[in-house]
């Protein structure tokens, strides 16, 4: 069943990487970033020392998978140091922390030895590399999981259900998943492009149907939807991913609608999609009068006429836990003690990002879009380091401004989160509150 699918990945490894290039970078994406996992799963209390554990689902060429092992060691080393900065002040100082582990599970041996050079190539000791298929976890002894990065693998099968179910079984009661689904909208032109390379290239084998649809993208008329929609070009980096979008052995995509369906089908709740933001209508549209008639409308129901909106949402990511974990999974500014963290942007950069109108640009897909952020942005974000607390950045500016008091700031930061947030450049850990989540 799982064949035709695990040859095309055994001939095109996807995506196309050179272990190399490891050197010089880190691959960073949404999901599984370490700081987006904490905020959406584990209310900001997440420990990922051992024994944590997660599952990368159809690993591919190891992006998500060397992500994650690279920041969980990153993570126990700088617990490691903080931990022995507080021996010296006379506490005892331990040894290195131990990072959690990740397990890295994917069809094809090529895909597998190229994940594995690259884990090689940094260092990394905290992954184990399996060969299977995710449908059958459960015989493959791998154990239970705290998270699961699924992602570009389930709308491959031929019953995604089924592997989504797989996947939910193996997760631990109060752990989590990142999932991609393909979303239709915004790949327009891609399955009409696949069906004419289904005719051209009936009977032949798979690397002369790459050259017949190179030629055929060459001579494409202006009015195709592929050449229109110049938002999509995955196609353009190399073979694999040409092969990966138009050469596909089986792909479907997902409306907002469907996906959420899937979720909820496989005893799953839908906890974000990823980046909020363009989920939103509001993101969209400013019409008053539009804007009243959607106010009624559920997170789910805005979600997806945001997808219909935007019209150029290619995937959906997308964090869920199991449907009887009724914990609020979202960390929550709620205390002094909650602590902001940028992803790959720096606070001071953010800051320096904001006009002098007190707004923040960004790009949705070739969509520019702004956001209005609120009169102390710039101040609050260039005090963001990922140490500094929300009562520190408070005391820091109270000094300045006596008459800021806690509601005030907080006030200030709430909207700064809910725009920053929704662009998925502003995450909070709550070390103190409670602490112990994620196999802590
Ligand atoms: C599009 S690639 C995505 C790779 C990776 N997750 C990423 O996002 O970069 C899909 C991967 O899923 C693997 N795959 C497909 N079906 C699978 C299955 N049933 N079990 C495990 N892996 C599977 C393929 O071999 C391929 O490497």
């Amino acid at each position: 069943m799982d064949e035709p699918v695990r040859d095309q990945y055994e001939a095109y490894p996807y995506p196309a990487r050179d272990p190399k290039d490891e050197g010089q970078r880190l691959i960073v994406g949404s999901p599984s970033n370490l700081a987006e996992i904490d905020h959406y799963l584990f209310a900001g209390r997440g420990n990922f020392a051992k024994p944590f554990r997660a599952l990368v689902a159809g690993g591919g060429t190891g992006d998500a998978a060397i992500m994650l092992a690279q920041q969980l060691s990153d993570r126990a080393r700088e617990r490691s140091h903080g931990a022995h900065r507080e021996g010296a002040h006379g506490e005892g100082a331990p040894g290195e922390e131990a990072p959690g582990e990740v397990v890295y599970l994917d069809l094809a041996q090529a895909a597998r030895e190229i994940a594995e050079a690259r884990a090689r190539e940094r260092g990394l000791t905290n992954i184990s590399f399996h060969r299977g298929s995710l449908l059958e976890l459960s015989k493959l002894g791998l154990g239970n999981f705290d998270y699961i990065d699924c992602c570009g693998v389930l709308h491959h099968l031929e019953d995604p259900p089924a592997g989504l179910a797989a996947l939910a079984e193996a997760l631990q009661a109060a752990g989590g998943m990142g999932l991609m689904l393909y979303a239709p909208f915004g790949r327009g032109g891609v399955y009409p492009a696949q069906a004419m390379l289904r005719d051209l290239g009936e009977g032949l084998a798979l690397a002369e149907r790459v050259g017949l649809a190179r030629r055929l993208l060459a001579a494409l008329p202006a009015t195709n939807w592929l050449t229109r929609n110049p938002f999509l070009s995955d196609h353009k980096q190399s073979d694999a991913e040409l092969v990966d979008l138009l050469l596909h052995a089986r792909d479907r995509a997902y409306t907002v609608e469907q996906a959420a369906a899937l979720v909820t089908d496989a005893g799953l709740r839908l906890v974000s999609f990823i980046e909020p933001a363009r989920y939103e209508p509001a993101s969209y549209l400013k019409d008053p009068v539009l804007l009243k008639r959607l106010l009624g409308l559920d997170p789910l129901a805005r979600a997806a006429f945001a997808e219909k909106l935007a019209g150029n949402i290619k995937r959906h990511v997308f964090y869920v836990v199991k449907a009887s974990n009724r914990t609020d999974s979202v960390a929550r500014a709620e205390s002094p003690g909650a602590v902001p963290v940028t992803r790959e942007l720096p606070g001071p950069e953010l800051a320096r990002a904001v006009t002098k109108g007190g707004r923040i640009a960004a790009e949705f897909d070739g969509l520019p879009v702004s956001f209005a952020l609120p009169r102390l942005a710039a101040p609050i974000l260039a005090r963001v380091d990922g140490k500094a607390s929300l009562g520190e950045i408070h005391a820091a500016l109270q000094a300045l401004d006596s008459g800021l008091d806690w509601n005030a700031f907080k006030a200030q930061f709430d909207r700064l989160h809910a725009a920053l947030g929704g662009l998925n450049h502003l995450l909070l850990r709550c070390p103190g509150d409670g602490g112990g989540a994620a196999s802590g």
